[in-house]
């Protein structure tokens, strides 16, 4: 592997959902050998690293989420053989492979599980949360599943309830079984050992639970959200006993030389509860900040998260997404589908001091695609009650039928959107949303050891936002539709609109428009 230990500082990351990704064998469903064959686009675009979400095998409730053995790669994405050829082929081009580890909880199909339903007596009983009914025969308390619906089923042959914060084919493990935090340092050294350069953990804010299972607290009427609202989860997830988790990970990912680097799918409760997440520099290298993903694409509301991120992280390197399997894609999200705001999407989410992470699809502006019910795939829901699948839907690569990532005959798994210019038009045409991105990433690339210092938000006028990385280049962004005026002095060295480029700013910034500055 290349690079120092600390990569991931300057790097892009880029997350292959790899069912939807590329298909190698036509039957419609992407897989790792597919990966391989694209690694060109991304060493092209510039990326760093690809994060695979998971590939091991799985009954699919959850797409992968629900892992029946951890120590293997499912058959349909190519088992063992095809992730050791992506690992190699990714090195070849100095793009590290990053998995997605499950710790909260495994399939039901699992053999831990099976075992641990023979009876309260069995080899990994303890592995997962067990509880009696309450008195009245109903849950052990009233903790709610991410997907709605208490987060307990009832166990007839044992008359138990085990606990599922996901679907009931999801039960989670019991962290306070030191057997279980053993075999999953196991499974950490398995995979470094392969060449694995890290992990994003999935949950990583809820795998311990209250030991005493107490309720979680009802929110106080009146007060943020309506009594009717779910309780927040004191208990049920957050448990300060997480970060002992993290910091035995982070010493096994330490000890590895290049070090190994950990990522958090870190649900915090606010910017401050989320740089815990990082400890003291012990625990996660990088922890998503879904506030900002959340955010709406506005200047001042950008200005906001980012200015309270950087408060509260202080020294811990920021991470920055605006779209993953789960969320949806930022085309849609925060652009409307909107070449112009994808644009300056693109520009923010890769400019800023931090790491990016970018979802398969962004670098061509790639929207959700609507799915009707009789195409639905997914069981989970999103917290604003949609379906995911619309965000998970194949890569478009070409106009040919299957778009180049299926064969033409073949049916993908979800359907394709139509509605963007795919891969390999995108990058004929130099003035496309590709080439776009791709300037971004090889600008930020080019920035590497050529500045120091943190980053500064400036004053601009309300619908911009501005910042300077450091000793570093001004950045500017219009984010709305009127020109506004702008005043920062230095020459324009990159815009959305190139014939800008090599001239001062003048005295105004265009509608939805994004510049930076070589300020000198
Ligand atoms: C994470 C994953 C999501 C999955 C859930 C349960 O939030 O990103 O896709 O459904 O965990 O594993």
């Amino acid at each position: 592997m290349v690079g120092g230990s600390m990569w991931w500082k300057n790097g892009v990351l880029y997350q292959v959902y790899p069912r939807s990704f590329q298909d190698s064998d036509g039957d419609g469903v992407g897989d790792l050998d597919g990966v391989a064959m694209r690694l060109d686009h991304l060493a092209w675009l510039g990326v760093d690293a690809i994060w695979l979400n998971p590939i091991h095998p799985s009954p699919n409730r959850d797409w992968g989420y629900d892992v029946s053995d951890y120590l293997d790669v499912a058959p349909e994405l190519g088992g063992m053989p095809a992730l050791d050829r992506l690992i190699a082929e990714a090195s070849r081009r100095e793009i590290r492979v990053i998995l997605d580890l499950v710790p909260n909880h495994t399939s039901d199909r699992h053999p831990w599980f099976l075992d641990a339903l023979t009876g309260p007596d069995a080899e990994h009983r303890a592995w997962y949360v067990w509880a009696d009914p309450s008195p009245d025969g109903g849950p052990p308390n009233n903790w709610r599943s991410t997907f709605g619906g208490p987060a307990w089923t009832f166990d007839d042959s044992s008359d138990q309830y085990f606990l599922h914060n996901f679907l009931p084919q999801q039960p989670d493990l019991n962290w306070w079984n030191d057997e279980v935090r053993d075999e999953f340092d196991r499974i950490l050294r398995f995979w470094f050992d392969r060449g694995v350069a890290g992990f994003r953990i999935d949950v990583a804010h809820a795998i311990v639970k209250d030991r005493e299972l107490r309720d979680d607290p009802m929110a106080p009427p009146g007060i943020g959200a309506p009594e009717s609202a779910e309780p927040p989860e004191t208990f049920s997830m957050h448990r300060p006993e997480v970060h002992d988790v993290l910091r035995r990970w982070r010493r096994i990912a330490d000890a590895y030389e290049p070090r190994r680097v950990l990522i958090g799918e870190t649900w915090a409760r606010s910017l401050p509860d989320l740089a815990r997440y990082y400890g003291e520099g012990e625990e996660l290298h990088l922890a998503f900040n879904f506030a900002f993903a959340s955010a709406p694409f506005e200047a001042a509301a950008l200005r906001e998260v980012i200015e309270a991120t950087e408060v509260a992280l202080d020294d811990a390197w920021p991470l920055w997404t605006a779209s993953n399997h789960d969320i949806g894609r930022l085309a849609t999200r925060w652009a409307g589908g909107d070449e112009a705001r994808v644009r300056c999407a693109l520009f923010v989410l890769l400019m800023l001091q931090g790491t990016p992470v970018l979802y398969a699809g962004d670098e061509i502006g790639l929207p959700e695609v609507e799915i009707l019910d009789a195409q639905r795939r997914d069981e989970g829901v999103r917290a604003d009650g949609r379906g995911r699948d619309g965000g998970r839907t194949p890569m478009p690569w070409t106009s040919d039928p299957g778009a180049g990532f299926t064969e033409p005959h073949v049916e993908p798994w979800l359907p394709l959107g139509e509605s963007v210019t795919p891969v390999e038009d995108q990058r004929a045409n130099i003035d496309s949303v590709l080439h776009w991105c791709r300037r971004l990433v090889r600008f930020r690339a080019d920035l590497r050891g050529s500045r120091s210092g943190s980053q500064m938000l400036l004053d601009a006028p309300e619908g911009v936002l501005a910042w300077r990385l450091g000793s570093g280049p001004t950045l500017a962004a219009n984010l709305g539709d009127r020109p506004l005026p702008v005043d920062i002095p230095g020459r324009i060295v990159l815009a959305s609109d190139p014939s800008r480029e090599g001239h001062t700013l003048g005295s105004a910034m265009n509608g939805w428009s994004c510049v930076i500055l070589e300020t000198g």
